[in-house]
Protein backbone atom coordinates (compact mmCIF):
# COMPACT_ATOMS: atom_id res chain seq x y z
CA UNK A 1 0.00 0.00 0.00
CA UNK A 2 2.64 2.40 1.15
CA UNK A 3 4.78 1.94 -2.15
CA UNK A 4 2.15 1.92 -4.58
CA UNK A 5 0.99 5.41 -2.98
CA UNK A 6 4.53 6.53 -3.70
CA UNK A 7 5.58 5.12 -6.55
CA UNK A 8 7.18 8.51 -7.26
CA UNK A 9 9.32 7.95 -4.35
CA UNK A 10 10.16 4.52 -5.67
CA UNK A 11 11.08 5.56 -9.38
CA UNK A 12 13.36 8.34 -7.43
CA UNK A 13 15.24 5.41 -5.72
CA UNK A 14 15.63 3.28 -8.77
CA UNK A 15 17.12 6.37 -10.54
CA UNK A 16 19.58 6.97 -8.01
CA UNK A 17 20.72 3.53 -8.09
CA UNK A 18 20.75 3.61 -12.19
CA UNK A 19 23.14 6.66 -11.81
CA UNK A 20 25.30 5.23 -8.80
CA UNK A 21 26.37 2.42 -11.05
CA UNK A 22 26.61 4.09 -13.96
CA UNK A 23 29.34 6.46 -12.34
CA UNK A 24 31.00 4.07 -10.72
CA UNK A 25 30.98 1.19 -13.36
CA UNK A 26 34.50 1.70 -14.24
CA UNK A 27 35.76 1.26 -10.43
CA UNK A 28 37.67 -2.31 -10.20
CA UNK A 29 35.30 -5.00 -9.04
CA UNK A 30 36.06 -5.70 -5.58
CA UNK A 31 37.65 -8.94 -4.53
CA UNK A 32 34.97 -11.05 -2.99
CA UNK A 33 35.85 -11.48 0.62
CA UNK A 34 36.61 -14.65 2.43
CA UNK A 35 36.53 -16.02 5.87
CA UNK A 36 39.41 -15.10 8.15
CA UNK A 37 42.14 -17.14 9.58
CA UNK A 38 43.33 -15.13 12.66
CA UNK A 39 46.06 -13.46 13.33
CA UNK A 40 45.34 -11.87 10.64
CA UNK A 41 47.82 -9.00 8.37
CA UNK A 42 46.34 -5.74 8.05
CA UNK A 43 47.95 -2.70 7.48
CA UNK A 44 46.49 -0.01 10.30
CA UNK A 45 46.51 3.22 10.29
CA UNK A 46 45.80 6.12 13.15
CA UNK A 47 42.34 5.50 14.34
CA UNK A 48 41.96 2.31 13.72
CA UNK A 49 42.03 2.71 9.65
CA UNK A 50 42.26 -0.29 8.06
CA UNK A 51 42.01 -2.57 10.89
CA UNK A 52 40.13 -5.78 10.86
CA UNK A 53 38.19 -6.09 14.21
CA UNK A 54 36.01 -8.96 13.13
CA UNK A 55 34.27 -11.11 10.64
CA UNK A 56 30.84 -10.37 9.85
CA UNK A 57 27.62 -10.97 7.82
CA UNK A 58 25.52 -8.26 8.60
CA UNK A 59 26.53 -5.63 6.20
CA UNK A 60 28.97 -4.87 3.31
CA UNK A 61 30.82 -1.18 2.93
CA UNK A 62 32.45 -0.62 -0.61
CA UNK A 63 34.24 2.79 -0.76
CA UNK A 64 35.24 3.07 -4.43
CA UNK A 65 32.46 2.04 -6.06
CA UNK A 66 30.39 3.02 -3.28
CA UNK A 67 28.61 0.09 -2.52
CA UNK A 68 26.53 -0.55 0.64
CA UNK A 69 24.69 -3.66 0.96
CA UNK A 70 23.08 -5.23 4.03
CA UNK A 71 22.81 -8.73 4.43
CA UNK A 72 23.71 -9.52 0.78
CA UNK A 73 20.79 -7.09 -0.52
CA UNK A 74 21.84 -3.89 -2.12
CA UNK A 75 20.86 -0.62 0.24
CA UNK A 76 19.23 0.84 -3.27
CA UNK A 77 16.65 -1.55 -3.45
CA UNK A 78 15.83 -2.08 -0.11
CA UNK A 79 15.00 1.73 -0.49
CA UNK A 80 12.61 0.86 -3.57
CA UNK A 81 11.08 -1.95 -1.92
CA UNK A 82 11.22 -2.50 1.92
CA UNK A 83 10.55 -1.52 5.18
CA UNK A 84 12.50 -0.24 8.07
CA UNK A 85 10.46 -3.07 10.12
CA UNK A 86 12.05 -5.75 7.03
CA UNK A 87 15.36 -4.55 7.44
CA UNK A 88 15.72 -4.64 10.82
CA UNK A 89 14.57 -8.15 11.13
CA UNK A 90 17.02 -8.50 8.22
CA UNK A 91 19.63 -7.58 9.92
CA UNK A 92 19.12 -9.15 13.22
CA UNK A 93 18.46 -12.63 11.85
CA UNK A 94 20.52 -12.97 8.31
CA UNK A 95 17.18 -13.25 6.42
CA UNK A 96 13.76 -11.53 5.01
CA UNK A 97 10.98 -12.75 6.99
CA UNK A 98 8.16 -14.45 5.61
CA UNK A 99 4.52 -12.93 6.25
CA UNK A 100 3.95 -14.38 9.23
CA UNK A 101 7.83 -13.65 10.83
CA UNK A 102 7.29 -10.17 10.08
CA UNK A 103 3.28 -10.15 11.48
CA UNK A 104 5.02 -11.40 14.67
CA UNK A 105 8.02 -8.99 14.42
CA UNK A 106 5.59 -5.96 14.06
CA UNK A 107 3.71 -7.22 16.93
CA UNK A 108 6.87 -7.29 19.33
CA UNK A 109 7.98 -3.82 17.93
CA UNK A 110 4.02 -2.45 19.21
CA UNK A 111 4.35 -4.39 21.78
CA UNK A 112 7.68 -2.40 22.97
CA UNK A 113 6.58 0.97 21.83
CA UNK A 114 4.33 0.48 24.55
CA UNK A 115 6.74 2.38 27.90
CA UNK A 116 4.07 4.68 30.10
CA UNK A 117 6.37 4.28 32.78
CA UNK A 118 9.87 5.12 31.00
CA UNK A 119 8.26 7.88 29.71
CA UNK A 120 6.75 9.03 33.13
CA UNK A 121 9.85 8.98 34.72
CA UNK A 122 11.80 10.59 31.61
CA UNK A 123 9.54 13.18 32.41
CA UNK A 124 10.81 13.66 36.05
CA UNK A 125 14.32 14.77 34.38
CA UNK A 126 14.70 18.44 32.72
CA UNK A 127 14.40 16.88 29.38
CA UNK A 128 13.53 20.60 27.51
CA UNK A 129 17.30 21.64 29.01
CA UNK A 130 19.23 18.88 27.85
CA UNK A 131 21.09 17.88 24.63
CA UNK A 132 18.73 15.84 22.72
CA UNK A 133 21.11 12.97 22.82
CA UNK A 134 21.34 12.72 26.56
CA UNK A 135 18.22 12.84 27.01
CA UNK A 136 17.67 10.00 24.59
CA UNK A 137 20.94 7.93 26.34
CA UNK A 138 19.13 8.70 29.53
CA UNK A 139 15.72 7.11 27.64
CA UNK A 140 17.75 3.91 27.45
CA UNK A 141 18.84 3.82 30.59
CA UNK A 142 15.37 4.09 32.08
CA UNK A 143 14.02 1.56 29.22
CA UNK A 144 16.47 -0.88 30.97
CA UNK A 145 15.59 -0.35 34.22
CA UNK A 146 11.80 -1.34 32.89
CA UNK A 147 12.92 -4.00 30.94
CA UNK A 148 15.11 -5.64 33.43
CA UNK A 149 13.93 -5.08 36.70
CA UNK A 150 10.76 -3.58 37.10
CA UNK A 151 8.71 -4.14 34.34
CA UNK A 152 7.22 -6.83 33.92
CA UNK A 153 3.62 -7.18 36.31
CA UNK A 154 4.62 -9.87 38.10
CA UNK A 155 7.25 -8.36 39.52
CA UNK A 156 6.41 -4.21 40.01
CA UNK A 157 7.39 -4.11 43.92
CA UNK A 158 4.72 -3.62 46.08
CA UNK A 159 4.65 -0.18 47.53
CA UNK A 160 4.86 -0.94 50.87
CA UNK A 161 7.91 -2.48 50.41
CA UNK A 162 9.51 1.32 49.02
CA UNK A 163 11.14 3.11 51.78
CA UNK A 164 9.31 6.67 51.88
CA UNK A 165 11.27 9.85 51.10
CA UNK A 166 12.23 10.80 54.80
CA UNK A 167 13.03 9.16 57.65
CA UNK A 168 9.97 10.06 59.47
CA UNK A 169 7.65 8.35 56.91
CA UNK A 170 9.63 4.85 56.99
CA UNK A 171 6.72 1.92 57.28
CA UNK A 172 6.68 0.39 60.37
CA UNK A 173 7.51 -3.10 58.48
CA UNK A 174 11.34 -2.54 60.37
CA UNK A 175 10.47 -2.16 63.95
CA UNK A 176 12.55 0.94 65.21
CA UNK A 177 15.71 0.17 66.58
CA UNK A 178 16.34 3.46 68.48
CA UNK A 179 19.05 4.34 66.04
CA UNK A 180 20.69 7.83 66.20
CA UNK A 181 20.24 7.57 62.18
CA UNK A 182 17.62 5.55 60.16
CA UNK A 183 18.33 2.51 58.78
CA UNK A 184 17.16 1.90 55.05
CA UNK A 185 15.62 -2.04 54.08
CA UNK A 186 14.24 -2.32 51.14
CA UNK A 187 11.46 -5.28 51.74
CA UNK A 188 11.90 -7.09 48.59
CA UNK A 189 15.84 -8.15 48.27
CA UNK A 190 15.48 -9.76 45.49
CA UNK A 191 14.90 -7.23 42.62
CA UNK A 192 14.20 -8.33 39.07
CA UNK A 193 12.76 -11.57 37.74
CA UNK A 194 15.21 -14.27 37.28
CA UNK A 195 14.81 -14.59 33.64
CA UNK A 196 16.19 -17.67 31.97
CA UNK A 197 18.65 -16.67 29.23
CA UNK A 198 18.35 -17.03 26.01
CA UNK A 199 20.14 -19.11 23.24
CA UNK A 200 23.53 -17.41 23.33
CA UNK A 201 23.36 -18.04 27.43
CA UNK A 202 22.99 -13.76 27.53
CA UNK A 203 21.35 -12.45 30.55
CA UNK A 204 17.55 -10.56 29.96
CA UNK A 205 19.23 -7.00 29.26
CA UNK A 206 21.00 -8.76 26.22
CA UNK A 207 18.91 -11.25 24.44
CA UNK A 208 17.09 -11.27 21.18
CA UNK A 209 13.68 -9.71 23.10
CA UNK A 210 16.31 -6.50 24.16
CA UNK A 211 17.00 -5.91 20.71
CA UNK A 212 13.61 -5.92 19.96
CA UNK A 213 12.52 -3.73 22.83
CA UNK A 214 15.65 -1.73 21.64
CA UNK A 215 14.34 -1.20 18.21
CA UNK A 216 10.93 -0.60 19.40
CA UNK A 217 11.11 1.48 22.42
CA UNK A 218 14.06 4.42 21.24
CA UNK A 219 12.44 5.70 18.47
CA UNK A 220 9.54 5.77 21.55
CA UNK A 221 12.03 7.75 23.83
CA UNK A 222 13.03 10.01 20.75
CA UNK A 223 9.92 11.46 20.13
CA UNK A 224 8.95 11.90 23.77
CA UNK A 225 12.02 13.98 23.51
CA UNK A 226 10.79 16.06 20.96
CA UNK A 227 7.36 16.11 22.84
CA UNK A 228 8.81 17.09 26.23
CA UNK A 229 11.20 19.81 24.43
CA UNK A 230 8.34 21.51 22.34
CA UNK A 231 6.46 21.82 25.43
CA UNK A 232 4.02 18.99 25.27
CA UNK A 233 2.88 15.89 26.58
CA UNK A 234 4.55 12.40 25.40
CA UNK A 235 1.81 10.40 23.14
CA UNK A 236 0.91 6.77 23.16
CA UNK A 237 1.92 4.95 20.29
CA UNK A 238 -0.51 3.73 17.21
CA UNK A 239 -0.85 0.32 17.38
CA UNK A 240 -2.19 0.50 13.62
CA UNK A 241 0.71 2.91 11.94
CA UNK A 242 4.16 1.30 10.69
CA UNK A 243 7.41 2.35 12.70
CA UNK A 244 7.91 5.37 10.46
CA UNK A 245 4.74 6.14 10.66
CA UNK A 246 3.74 5.66 14.64
CA UNK A 247 7.39 7.76 15.05
CA UNK A 248 6.09 10.58 13.22
CA UNK A 249 2.89 10.35 15.13
CA UNK A 250 4.31 10.08 18.81
CA UNK A 251 6.71 12.67 17.57
CA UNK A 252 4.35 15.67 16.05
CA UNK A 253 0.97 14.41 17.33
CA UNK A 254 -0.45 13.63 13.89
CA UNK A 255 -0.47 11.13 11.63
CA UNK A 256 1.70 11.55 8.58
CA UNK A 257 0.59 11.15 4.87
CA UNK A 258 1.93 8.44 3.00
CA UNK A 259 4.57 10.25 1.40
CA UNK A 260 6.21 11.77 4.46
CA UNK A 261 5.69 7.96 6.07
CA UNK A 262 7.96 6.44 3.19
CA UNK A 263 10.26 9.42 3.46
CA UNK A 264 11.10 8.56 6.91
CA UNK A 265 11.02 4.96 6.56
CA UNK A 266 13.75 5.33 3.53
CA UNK A 267 16.10 7.67 5.85
CA UNK A 268 15.12 4.56 8.46
CA UNK A 269 16.23 1.96 6.34
CA UNK A 270 19.39 3.89 4.76
CA UNK A 271 20.95 4.65 8.21
CA UNK A 272 19.89 1.18 9.82
CA UNK A 273 24.31 0.06 9.42
CA UNK A 274 27.20 1.06 8.21
CA UNK A 275 30.18 -1.77 8.64
CA UNK A 276 32.16 -0.87 12.26
CA UNK A 277 31.79 2.80 12.21
CA UNK A 278 32.58 4.56 15.41
CA UNK A 279 29.80 4.64 17.52
CA UNK A 280 28.78 0.47 16.01
CA UNK A 281 32.38 -0.09 17.54
CA UNK A 282 31.82 1.63 20.81
CA UNK A 283 28.18 -0.63 21.52
CA UNK A 284 30.31 -3.45 20.27
CA UNK A 285 33.08 -2.68 22.68
CA UNK A 286 30.97 -2.18 25.71
CA UNK A 287 28.83 -5.61 24.76
CA UNK A 288 32.63 -7.37 24.21
CA UNK A 289 32.79 -6.76 27.98
CA UNK A 290 29.28 -8.95 28.95
CA UNK A 291 28.01 -5.48 29.46
CA UNK A 292 24.10 -5.22 28.30
CA UNK A 293 23.02 -4.52 24.97
CA UNK A 294 21.45 -0.83 26.70
CA UNK A 295 24.57 -0.17 28.28
CA UNK A 296 26.04 -0.74 24.65
CA UNK A 297 23.47 1.22 22.59
CA UNK A 298 23.64 4.16 25.51
CA UNK A 299 27.70 3.87 24.61
CA UNK A 300 26.59 4.25 20.76
CA UNK A 301 24.39 7.15 21.11
CA UNK A 302 27.34 9.16 23.01
CA UNK A 303 29.61 8.02 19.93
CA UNK A 304 27.08 8.85 17.49
CA UNK A 305 26.45 12.46 19.06
CA UNK A 306 29.84 13.64 18.08
CA UNK A 307 29.82 16.30 15.12
CA UNK A 308 32.47 13.70 13.21
CA UNK A 309 29.88 11.23 13.37
CA UNK A 310 26.02 11.22 13.21
CA UNK A 311 26.02 14.95 14.85
CA UNK A 312 27.54 16.24 11.57
CA UNK A 313 23.77 16.11 9.75
CA UNK A 314 22.65 18.98 12.44
CA UNK A 315 26.05 20.69 12.33
CA UNK A 316 25.41 20.94 8.23
CA UNK A 317 22.23 22.79 8.94
CA UNK A 318 23.96 25.32 10.75
CA UNK A 319 26.54 25.99 8.54
CA UNK A 320 23.91 26.21 5.43
CA UNK A 321 22.56 28.66 7.61
CA UNK A 322 25.60 30.55 8.15
CA UNK A 323 26.20 30.92 4.26
CA UNK A 324 22.94 31.90 4.13
CA UNK A 325 23.06 32.90 0.13
CA UNK A 326 24.46 31.22 -2.82
CA UNK A 327 26.68 33.82 -3.34
CA UNK A 328 28.86 33.55 -0.19
CA UNK A 329 29.46 30.32 -0.24
CA UNK A 330 32.45 30.17 -2.19
CA UNK A 331 34.07 33.19 -0.11
CA UNK A 332 32.43 30.70 3.02
CA UNK A 333 34.66 27.99 1.83
CA UNK A 334 37.36 29.80 0.93
CA UNK A 335 37.47 30.99 4.48
CA UNK A 336 37.39 27.27 5.53
CA UNK A 337 39.77 26.05 3.63
CA UNK A 338 42.58 28.54 5.19
CA UNK A 339 41.54 27.86 8.71
CA UNK A 340 41.77 23.91 7.75
CA UNK A 341 38.54 23.42 8.58
CA UNK A 342 36.21 20.00 8.29
CA UNK A 343 33.14 21.04 5.95
CA UNK A 344 30.44 19.06 7.69
CA UNK A 345 28.80 16.41 5.32
CA UNK A 346 31.26 16.13 3.71
CA UNK A 347 34.29 13.49 3.30
CA UNK A 348 34.11 9.65 4.56
CA UNK A 349 36.63 7.03 6.22
CA UNK A 350 35.76 4.30 3.76
CA UNK A 351 33.53 6.18 0.89
CA UNK A 352 36.31 7.68 -2.03
CA UNK A 353 32.95 7.59 -3.77
CA UNK A 354 29.69 9.60 -3.71
CA UNK A 355 27.86 7.71 -0.44
CA UNK A 356 25.48 5.66 -2.06
CA UNK A 357 23.07 7.28 0.85
CA UNK A 358 23.38 10.79 -0.32
CA UNK A 359 22.86 9.41 -3.80
CA UNK A 360 18.95 8.82 -2.94
CA UNK A 361 18.50 11.27 0.26
CA UNK A 362 19.35 14.30 -2.05
CA UNK A 363 16.94 14.06 -4.75
CA UNK A 364 14.75 13.23 -2.00
CA UNK A 365 15.47 16.55 -0.47
CA UNK A 366 15.33 18.14 -3.98
CA UNK A 367 11.81 16.69 -4.29
CA UNK A 368 10.26 17.78 -0.81
CA UNK A 369 12.26 21.03 -1.35
CA UNK A 370 10.03 21.84 -3.93
CA UNK A 371 6.46 22.69 -1.88
CA UNK A 372 9.03 24.35 0.99
CA UNK A 373 10.19 27.89 -0.20
CA UNK A 374 13.07 27.67 3.55
CA UNK A 375 13.70 23.94 2.16
CA UNK A 376 14.52 25.02 -0.88
CA UNK A 377 16.94 27.77 0.18
CA UNK A 378 18.52 25.60 1.63
CA UNK A 379 18.54 22.86 -0.85
CA UNK A 380 20.12 25.84 -3.65
CA UNK A 381 23.00 26.64 -0.60
CA UNK A 382 23.37 23.09 -0.49
CA UNK A 383 24.40 22.16 -3.96
CA UNK A 384 26.17 25.25 -4.88
CA UNK A 385 27.98 24.06 -1.76
CA UNK A 386 28.57 20.47 -2.99
CA UNK A 387 29.62 21.95 -6.49
CA UNK A 388 32.27 23.97 -5.42
CA UNK A 389 33.65 21.32 -2.59
CA UNK A 390 34.22 19.41 -5.77
CA UNK A 391 35.79 22.02 -7.97
CA UNK A 392 37.72 23.22 -4.87
CA UNK A 393 38.80 19.73 -3.69
CA UNK A 394 38.92 18.33 -7.01
CA UNK A 395 39.15 14.44 -7.80
CA UNK A 396 42.13 13.53 -5.84
CA UNK A 397 41.01 14.50 -2.43
CA UNK A 398 38.10 12.36 -3.04
CA UNK A 399 35.66 14.52 -0.62
CA UNK A 400 32.35 13.64 -1.48
CA UNK A 401 28.64 14.65 0.07
CA UNK A 402 28.31 11.48 2.68
CA UNK A 403 24.92 10.71 4.69
CA UNK A 404 24.62 13.73 6.41
CA UNK A 405 24.93 16.10 3.86
CA UNK A 406 21.00 16.33 2.92
CA UNK A 407 19.40 14.23 5.66
CA UNK A 408 18.93 17.54 7.45
CA UNK A 409 17.37 19.42 4.72
CA UNK A 410 14.89 16.14 3.90
CA UNK A 411 13.95 16.32 8.01
CA UNK A 412 13.96 20.22 7.61
CA UNK A 413 10.77 20.26 4.47
CA UNK A 414 9.21 17.43 7.48
CA UNK A 415 8.97 20.63 9.71
CA UNK A 416 11.65 18.36 12.49
CA UNK A 417 13.85 20.74 14.32
CA UNK A 418 17.55 20.30 13.92
CA UNK A 419 18.24 18.97 17.37
CA UNK A 420 16.51 16.02 16.74
CA UNK A 421 18.39 14.96 13.33
CA UNK A 422 21.28 12.96 15.31
CA UNK A 423 18.25 11.12 17.96
CA UNK A 424 16.32 9.99 14.34
CA UNK A 425 19.99 8.84 12.89
CA UNK A 426 19.84 6.74 16.45
CA UNK A 427 16.66 6.00 16.00
CA UNK A 428 17.78 4.00 12.92
CA UNK A 429 21.16 3.00 13.79
CA UNK A 430 19.96 0.96 16.83
CA UNK A 431 18.87 -1.70 14.36
CA UNK A 432 22.79 -1.78 13.13
CA UNK A 433 23.88 -1.69 16.77
CA UNK A 434 21.76 -4.57 18.06
CA UNK A 435 22.45 -6.70 15.29
CA UNK A 436 26.17 -6.25 15.19
CA UNK A 437 26.55 -6.56 19.28
CA UNK A 438 24.33 -9.90 18.88
CA UNK A 439 26.76 -11.32 16.21
CA UNK A 440 29.94 -10.42 17.67
CA UNK A 441 28.52 -11.85 21.39
CA UNK A 442 28.26 -15.44 18.85
CA UNK A 443 32.21 -15.25 19.26
CA UNK A 444 33.17 -13.07 21.63
CA UNK A 445 36.27 -11.81 22.78
CA UNK A 446 37.02 -8.51 24.72
CA UNK A 447 38.07 -5.69 22.49
CA UNK A 448 41.86 -4.68 23.90
CA UNK A 449 43.90 -2.66 20.84
CA UNK A 450 47.47 -2.16 22.16
CA UNK A 451 49.03 1.87 22.01
CA UNK A 452 52.54 2.38 21.59
CA UNK A 453 54.38 3.45 24.79
CA UNK A 454 56.84 6.13 23.36
CA UNK A 455 57.49 7.70 26.55
CA UNK A 456 60.81 7.96 29.31
CA UNK A 457 62.08 5.09 31.30
CA UNK A 458 63.71 5.10 34.36
CA UNK A 459 62.66 7.77 35.99
CA UNK A 460 63.93 8.48 39.67
CA UNK A 461 61.39 9.47 41.92
CA UNK A 462 61.96 12.59 43.75
CA UNK A 463 59.97 13.89 47.07
CA UNK A 464 57.68 17.00 46.37
CA UNK A 465 59.75 18.79 48.48
CA UNK A 466 62.44 18.73 46.53
CA UNK A 467 60.37 19.42 43.14
CA UNK A 468 60.81 22.54 41.39
C1 LIG B 1 29.17 9.43 9.50
O1 LIG B 1 32.21 5.52 9.60
C2 LIG B 1 31.02 5.61 9.15
O2 LIG B 1 30.54 4.79 8.39
C3 LIG B 1 30.24 6.82 9.63
C4 LIG B 1 28.87 7.00 9.01
C5 LIG B 1 27.92 5.90 9.45
O3 LIG B 1 26.95 5.65 8.72
O4 LIG B 1 28.11 5.39 10.58
O5 LIG B 1 28.98 6.98 7.60
C6 LIG B 1 28.22 8.30 9.44
O6 LIG B 1 29.74 9.67 10.52
C7 LIG B 1 29.43 10.24 8.26
C8 LIG B 1 30.52 11.33 8.48
C9 LIG B 1 29.89 12.57 9.14
N1 LIG B 1 30.94 13.51 9.53
C10 LIG B 1 31.14 14.67 8.87
O7 LIG B 1 30.53 15.00 7.87
C11 LIG B 1 32.22 15.55 9.47
C12 LIG B 1 33.17 16.06 8.37
N2 LIG B 1 33.90 14.90 7.85
C13 LIG B 1 35.27 14.76 8.30
O8 LIG B 1 35.49 15.12 9.64
C14 LIG B 1 35.87 13.43 7.87
O9 LIG B 1 35.66 13.28 6.53
C15 LIG B 1 35.47 12.17 8.58
C16 LIG B 1 35.54 12.30 10.05
C17 LIG B 1 34.10 11.76 8.20
C18 LIG B 1 36.43 11.08 8.13
O10 LIG B 1 37.63 11.41 8.66
P1 LIG B 1 38.97 10.61 8.33
O11 LIG B 1 38.71 9.34 7.65
O12 LIG B 1 39.79 10.59 9.56
O13 LIG B 1 39.61 11.53 7.23
P2 LIG B 1 40.68 12.58 7.56
O14 LIG B 1 40.16 13.57 8.56
O15 LIG B 1 41.95 11.88 7.87
O16 LIG B 1 40.78 13.34 6.18
C19 LIG B 1 41.66 12.89 5.15
C20 LIG B 1 41.99 14.15 4.36
C21 LIG B 1 42.51 15.26 5.28
O17 LIG B 1 43.34 16.10 4.51
P3 LIG B 1 44.93 16.00 4.75
O18 LIG B 1 45.17 16.26 6.24
O19 LIG B 1 45.32 14.60 4.32
O20 LIG B 1 45.50 17.09 3.87
O21 LIG B 1 40.79 14.68 3.78
C22 LIG B 1 40.48 15.94 4.37
C23 LIG B 1 41.29 16.05 5.64
O22 LIG B 1 41.57 17.39 5.93
N3 LIG B 1 39.06 15.92 4.70
C24 LIG B 1 38.31 17.01 4.78
C25 LIG B 1 37.03 16.56 5.11
N4 LIG B 1 37.05 15.23 5.24
C26 LIG B 1 38.30 14.82 4.99
N5 LIG B 1 38.62 18.30 4.60
C27 LIG B 1 37.59 19.18 4.76
N6 LIG B 1 36.34 18.81 5.07
C28 LIG B 1 36.02 17.53 5.25
N7 LIG B 1 34.77 17.18 5.55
Amino acid sequence: MLRHETKEITDLVLKAAKKARKETDSEPEPELTKPIKWPVKCTVGPGLEGAIACETKIGYVNGSKGWLVYRGYDIFDLCAYSTFEEVSYLLLKGHLPTVTQLGNFKKKLIQYRHMPNTQRLLMSFPIEDMNAMAALRLGTNLMRHEFTYDDTDDWRPDLKSVIGADEDSIPMETVPRGEKRAIYEFGSKERGKKFESDSLGLQPASGLDSCYHLIAGVASIAAAVARIRAGHLPLEPDPELSHAANFIYMMTGRRPAPLEERVMDIALILHADHGINASTFASMVVASTLSDFYFSVGAGIAALNGPLHGGANEQVLRVLNEIATVDNVKPWLEKIRKQKGKIMGFGHRVYKAYDPRARVLGPLAEYLAKNSESGLKLLHIAQALEREVASSFGTEKKIFPNVDFYSGIVYSCMGISPELFTPIFAVSRVAGWTARVLEYLENNRIFRPRAMYIGEFEKKYKPIQKRT
